[in-house]
């Protein structure tokens, strides 16, 4: 059993929270947050995923060079998890108990976040007042890697200052550490899943083609120190590793989805790709076998 201590209302606009729970000897603090209904129509995307698919989504992201925050899948599907303290903190939400799947990252404490930033307290929100000097750094971080999330999906975190941290010492511009990919190929918000605007569905016909435009192109990763063939990073979707708590593990995608979800996602994935491909080349950042 792995009891979850409820610390806070959500924060952002899905329900959940943060939150503290036990891993080995160690107390570790963390923010869980799950989805609750499925507005995708005819699709194998089932909501109790979600979870899953955000993190197939931050894997990628590091497959790909960016940095994000340390984050789990928490599988519930036995009922071993459950939730404590969440009653009575916000009207609006639910309980949390009884749902196959959560996500979790691994909280990045305060004094971090806004270390040696002003900030200013909006009700339960901290807003962030960034310097001039590091506003300027944030612009030319994004204006490297915001093609990197263009391709992998990616709305919502350029202009969303809750959706990441900055620390302004590491690198030549400092760091972006991107903490809500939420919302990518499904968008997660206020508890919905959606499919953004302009993506469909494909058939295997048309992953087929997609797929051919992407032989033998590598992309060179955000950190610039790698390679990443982008035929085999749509083709390896099945074995991404889905970081879980309990225990603590890698598991295959393959064994969490079924095959039509995964084909579906590899569909939404290739577009993000592909439709990006003239950006990335644009911007050097495309070489071919
Ligand atoms: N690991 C974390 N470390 C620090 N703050 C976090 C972490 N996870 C979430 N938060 C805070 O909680 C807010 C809501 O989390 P987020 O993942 O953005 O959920 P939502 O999908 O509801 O927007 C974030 O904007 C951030 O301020
Ligand atoms: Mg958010």
């Amino acid at each position: 059993m792995l009891e979850i201590n409820v610390l806070s209302p959500r924060k952002g606009s899905n329900p959940g929270g943060s939150c503290s729970f036990r891993a080995g000897n160690r107390l570790v603090s963390g923010y869980f947050k799950y989805c609750h209904t499925n507005k995708i129509r005819k699709s194998a995307l089932r909501v109790e995923h979600q979870p899953i698919y955000e993190q197939v989504t931050l894997q990628l992201a590091r497959d790909i060079g960016l940095k994000t925050i340390d984050s789990y899948v928490l599988s519930n599907l036995d009922r071993s998890v459950k939730f404590k303290g969440w009653k009575g903190r916000e009207k609006q939400d639910t309980d949390p108990n009884n749902r196959d799947f959560y996500f979790l990252s691994v909280y990045i404490p305060k004094s971090v976040v806004i270390a040696e930033k002003e900030y200013r307290k909006a009700g339960e929100t901290t807003v962030i007042l960034d310097s001039r000097d590091d506003m300027t750094k944030i612009a030319r971080v994004f204006q490297r890697e915001d093609v990197y999330l263009r391709t992998l999906l990616v709305s919502d975190v350029v202009g969303k200052r809750q959706n990441y941290v900055f620390n302004p010492h590491r690198g030549v511009d400092g760091e972006i550490v991107y903490l809500d990919l939420g919302c990518s190929f499904v968008k997660a918000v206020g508890g919905d899943m959606l499919l953004p605007r302009g993506l469909k569905k494909c058939g295997s016909r048309e992953v087929r083609r997609m797929k051919k435009k992407l032989r033998g192109v590598q992309l060179i990763s955000a950190k610039n120190d790698n390679f990443v063939d982008l035929e085999s990073l749509s083709e390896q979707i099945p074995d991404l590793k889905i970081p879980m708590l309990n225990p603590r593990r890698n598991v295959p995608l393959q064994d969490l989805l079924t095959s039509s979800e995964m084909e579906e996602v590899e569909g939404y994935v290739l577009q993000g790709i592909v439709e990006n491909l003239p950006r990335l080349k644009k911007r050097d950042l495309i070489c071919k076998l």
